[in-house]
């Protein structure tokens, strides 16, 4: 079965998209098969950045590499129960589909519960939580005591990824690895990026995730959306895209890769 990575938090904005088209970017130029898919059923940031990169290939006359996508509507059956068994048995079927021919899949979550983000969540070989970072953004992965800012319990969403971790594990299939990744660090304030490093480390240890260097706040992030390419597709031999915060930005997506150690998968038959 291909490697499941999943983008999820339940937070609007903090990056998932942002993360997954760069992660797909980077596995699919270093040669390996993806498939994608967006469960952000309205915005469809990611499914809408891979509509840019298509044009853009159009537009220029070339090729690059893309992952293959699954799209998936929700369900229109009357009851709840109706509906979550049927997204229940589209999401295995594309799950089992994809992992015909693609080594990973990669699924962007929505920054709010559905049926479909749970499934995701469940199935998860790497769960990917990007927070943008500051202190306020903490209730996202922890209930904290507003006067003293003692961590009282984990959140409604890090109690959904111990469930998700649960059934995994009933499964008999190996550990998710839960990594935050601190995104839009600033990169002038080093006193506000020290506490939230220290609180982060301590959560990190009571909630069951680890930490992983994520990406600084960096305005090409932003801008390459529109284009469809991410810093990863930006040729070296170009001065002009290649300045040195757009060097650095791309180190910090190499670091993410890194860090994520990802097992080497054999292409499927
Ligand atoms: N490191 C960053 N630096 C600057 N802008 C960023 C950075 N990460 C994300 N953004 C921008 O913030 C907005 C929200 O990011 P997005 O990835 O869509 O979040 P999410 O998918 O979690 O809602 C987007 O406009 C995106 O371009
Ligand atoms: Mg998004």
């Amino acid at each position: 079965m291909a490697q499941i990575i999943v983008m999820g938090n339940e937070k609007g904005g903090s990056g998932k998209s942002t993360s997954a088209m760069h992660l797909i970017t980077a596995l699919v130029r270093d040669g390996h098969t993806v498939g994608a898919m967006d469960f952000d059923l309205r915005q469809k940031s990611l499914f809408r950045y891979l509509d840019n990169r298509t044009d853009y290939m159009r537009r220029h006359a070339m090729t690059l590499p893309m992952p293959r996508r699954i799209a998936l509507e929700a369900s229109n059956a009357d009851s709840r129960t109706e509906a979550e068994d049927e997204e229940t048995d589209r999401f295995q079927a594309a799950v089992a589909d994809l992992s015909r021919d693609c080594q990973y899949i990669v699924i962007d979550c929505p920054g709010s519960y559905s049926t479909y983000s749970r499934l995701a969540h469940a199935s998860a070989d790497t769960l990917i939580t990007p927070m943008n970072d500051s202190l306020v953004d903490f209730d996202m992965l922890a209930r904290l005591d507003p006067s003293t800012g003692r961590i009282l319990g984990p959140s409604l969403y890090s109690e959904m990824v111990w469930k998700a971790r649960q059934s995994r594990a009933a499964t008999g299939r190996r550990q998710m690895d839960w990594v935050v990744l601190r995104n839009r660090m600033s990169t002038i304030d080093a006193k506000n990026k020290r506490r939230v490093g220290s609180a982060l480390q301590e959560l990190a240890d009571r909630i069951g995730f680890r930490l992983v260097p994520g990406f600084s706040e960096r305005v090409i992030f932003r801008e390459l959306f529109l284009s469809g390419l991410t810093l990863l597709d930006l040729r070296a031999d170009d001065p002009q895209s290649m300045t040195m915060s757009n060097i650095a930005a791309r180190q910090e997506v190499r670091g993410l890769l890194k860090a994520l150690s990802l097992e080497p998968q054999s292409a499927a038959a």
